[in-house]
């Protein structure tokens, strides 16, 4: 095994986590010193210190290879991991076909190699844009949410339990269509009124068909049930308000419309992710939590041209030009004064500024 050390948000720490280096004061005396074990004690310590943030050691297994990085290395390690992923999920929905439980022991397994491939390299991730070598949309689209959903728990400091717990409950989200006649599932044009009701059925039938599963964590079980609430109350199959919608359904709502919108479907193509992103921020609160949409944004990018951001700097702006995840910002407000002059900060030219918040129309 092998350390990675992470910076994770200060409100995400959970006793046991490991201090993953010294924490020192202005002095440079160490307060904190690596290896401590947080302990409830320790947390309120570290709160009372204002970090935002606090390096968390990860344990990683070790891999042949000297590093992992941006190249053609990474793509093969993936999808070898996710080659693997299929085969078992393929084994699991066939299960599902003939009414038995998947094998939880492989699914757990696999779970835990991909949170550990994105422990080492999570921008593997996110360089491999989208992953097309599949022969089932259904098979495509919960890799990726999986994907995705442990990118966006590893950012948020997730441990990895509950990165599994979460990591199970996108990769099974949608096994319910299994039970959905394919002609509904791949009509080519406009669903009618009653087969857009059988198809909200997938999250009730996933969540019933392995309810019974003791191997399968309550957290996973209600992602499945709960991923097409709206945080308004305005979605399936409970109508929940967003009080009540558990975060990792929350979270998996986000990954699905976004994975869904940018693939190509039997009845329209991929809308483009730019697109996508506004879609997403245009509801939060409707449909979406803010604070998750805020996060998955900062994750993959594609802000759009307009955007209103405010950046790490304090300055706020909005966004001329594209650019994933480093755009263009002209600058708006500094140090909470109007700025009259044409002043542009351009985010692939300033590694230390970053977006940190970003609405549609608002500043
Ligand atoms: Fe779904």
């Amino acid at each position: 095994m092998k350390n990675i050390c992470r910076q994770i948000p200060m409100d995400n720490i959970v006793e046991g986590m490991i201090l993953g280096s010294n924490i020192y004061d202005n002095l440079g005396n160490v307060l904190l010193a690596e290896g401590l074990v947080f302990t409830d004690v320790l947390i309120r310590r570290v709160q009372r210190m204002g970090l935002d943030n606090v390096p968390i050691l990860y344990q990683v297994p070790n891999t042949n290879e000297k590093k992992l990085d941006f190249g053609n290395y990474d793509k093969k390690i993936i999808s070898e991991t996710v080659n693997k992923t299929k085969s078992i999920l393929v084994q699991s929905m066939n299960k599902f076909r003939l009414n038995e439980l998947p094998n939880f022991k492989e699914l757990k397994a696999i779970v835990d190699e991909m949170i550990n491939l994105i422990l080492s390299s999570d921008e593997v991730v996110l360089s491999l844009a989208k992953l097309k070598d599949f022969d089932s949309y259904l098979m495509e689209h919960s890799i990726n949410i999986c994907l995705l959903s442990i990118v966006f728990g590893v950012k948020a400091g997730y441990n990895k339990k509950v990165l599994q717990e979460l990591a199970l409950g996108a990769l099974l989200c949608d096994i319910g269509s299994l039970f959905i006649p394919s002609e509904i599932l791949r009509k080519p044009s406009k669903l009618t009124e009653q087969e857009f009701e059988i198809i909200k059925s997938h999250s009730v039938f996933g969540y019933e068909a392995i309810n019974n599963s003791t191997e399968i964590p309550k957290a996973s079980l209600e992602a499945i049930l709960y991923h097409h609430e709206n945080e308004d109350g305005t979605g399936y199959p409970h109508k929940l308000c967003s009080k009540d919608i558990p975060d990792f359904a929350k979270i998996i709502r986000v990954i699905d419309v976004f994975d869904a919108m940018t693939s190509d479907r039997s009845y329209r193509d991929k809308i483009c992710p730019y697109e996508t992103v506004r879609f997403l921020l245009s509801n939060m609160g409707t449909k979406f939590d803010e604070d998750i949409v805020n996060q998955f944004v900062s994750i993959v990018g594609y802000y759009p041209t307009g955007l209103i951001v405010t950046l790490n700097s304090g300055q706020k702006g909005f966004i001329i030009r594209r650019n994933k995840r480093k755009p263009v910002v002209k600058i708006l407000v500094d140090d909470k004064k109007i700025v009259r002059e044409n002043h542009q900060v351009d985010l692939r030219r300033e590694p230390s500024i970053f977006i940190t918040n970003c609405k549609l129309n608002e500043l």
